[in-house]
């Protein structure tokens, strides 16, 4: 079924569809490793490209391309490239573009593995990298080289949900004659369209808001163009970062109601952060739907909606945050984002609790940081969990004064 001038919520439902012959509503499970040739003549055929079907599911297989061609048309791209994760998707997406001796510019704030990726790997085959806050375009024409292939922008970005203004980037990139590579992973194509706004290359970490209930991890890439996605695609083969039928079959499920969740979670974000600036325990809140925001008029133009993910500041710094992510109840403890499930999580003294507090700062994580990912349950209910916490810490650490 060609959707593509549909409305969203109708892509959502819709796109990568394509009659199966059970008459099956739902894209089934083509749960096999290989595929038959009728003849000698169709497996000559199928390898030189000159058939559209299937020969071996790393290669491609049904499922997975019901999900790639679904997301492709989300994002209003060429074609759509499924992995097995979304740091495959981003290792594809380098590997394609760089070559040795090549050189990216990229967000610093981008998440963690994509940098370490470059830094702690690439670089062992001549790949170089700088990273600079994007959120100024004049940090990025400043880092760029003439072996630049590469602008790798990630928006909005953690910890402090910052925005890079994409059209800016676009320019430059076309400027400078390099890819521009977005993670799209916080915005979804609900609320963010980066192809659109002059992108070459959209990713996503679908374990996030496309899939949305945290039971699959796995990625897509989407390119603008048919050269790209020739170059992406095989080497996504060959490295074996494929995805598997039954996690595209869930993800595919999942993104049918991307819309429904993100608005209704978005509404909620909107409603949590206005009452978080209102509280004592407070020192700053980081929501891209507040005027306080630094990037806000930016968001304005080029989201369609403010998304789900707050960060906030609380002023009694570990000692706060460690009291709150023990008394939180609704919320889960955990990492990740994106789902219909509210995730909290408090990096100085969860997943950054390794670092020297110096390294931790210098990366953004403050001591009383908090990340929330804000699901669709009761929004009452959500803010009353964080409010029987926040209760709970120790009142003289509510002096100390916060880190910024
Ligand atoms: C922005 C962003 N990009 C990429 C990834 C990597 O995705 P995955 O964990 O699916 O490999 C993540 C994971 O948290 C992420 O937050």
């Amino acid at each position: 079924m060609n959707t593509r001038s549909r409305g969203m919520h109708t892509k959502l439902v819709h796109a990568g569809h394509r009659p199966d012959p059970t008459g099956a509503v739902t894209v089934p499970i083509y749960q096999a490793s290989t595929f038959a040739f009728r003849s000698a003549q169709h497996g000559a055929d199928l390898f030189a490209g000159a058939d559209d079907g299937y020969i071996y599911t790393r290669i491609g297989n049904p499922t997975i391309r019901a999900l790639e061609d679904c997301v492709a048309e989300l994002e209003n791209g060429f074609g759509g490239i499924a992995t097995s994760s979304g740091m495959g998707a981003v290792s594809a997406v380098y590997m394609a573009v760089l070559e040795q001796g090549a050189h990216m510019v990229s967000t610093a704030s981008v998440y963690g593995p994509s940098r370490g990726l470059v830094e702690k790997h690439l670089s062992r085959f001549g790949v170089s990298a700088t990273f600079v806050d994007t959120t100024d375009p004049a940090n990025v024409r400043a880092a760029l080289r003439p072996e630049t292939k590469l602008l790798y922008v990630e928006t909005p970005s953690n910890p402090a949900m910052q925005v890079t203004d994409l059209r800016v980037m676009a320019e430059i990139a076309r400027e400078h004659g390099c890819v521009l590579a977005v993670d799209n992973t916080f915005a979804s194509p609900w609320l963010q369209k980066p192809l659109d706004l002059g992108a070459d290359v959209v990713l996503h970490s679908v374990t996030k808001f496309i899939n949305g209930h945290a039971d699959v991890v796995g990625g897509v890439i989407v390119t603008r163009t048919e050269d790209l996605y020739r170059r992406i695609r095989p080497l996504m083969v060959t490295l074996g970062s494929n995805m598997d039928p039954h996690q595209a079959f869930l993800v595919h499920r999942g993104v049918k109601t991307l819309g429904l969740r993100v608005e209704r979670a978005q509404t909620g974000a909107m409603e949590i952060a206005r009452w978080l600036e209102g509280r004592p325990e407070v020192a700053w809140v980081r929501y891209i739907g507040l005027p306080s925001h630094p990037q806000h008029e930016v968001a304005k133009r080029q989201m369609s909606g403010f998304g789900t993910m707050i960060a906030f500041e609380l002023k009694g710094g570990l000692e706060a945050g460690r009291a709150v992510m023990d008394h939180v109840e609704l919320a889960t403890l955990a990492v990740s984002l994106g789902g219909v499930e509210s995730l909290i999580e408090h990096p100085a003294s969860m997943t950054h609790a390794g670092m020297s507090r110096e390294d931790r700062l210098e990366a953004g994580i403050t001591d009383g940081l908090v990340r929330y990912s804000v699901g669709i349950e009761e929004v009452a209910e959500l803010i009353a969990d964080l409010q029987q916490a926040f209760e709970a810490i120790p009142a003289n650490t509510l002096e100390v004064g916060a880190t910024r």
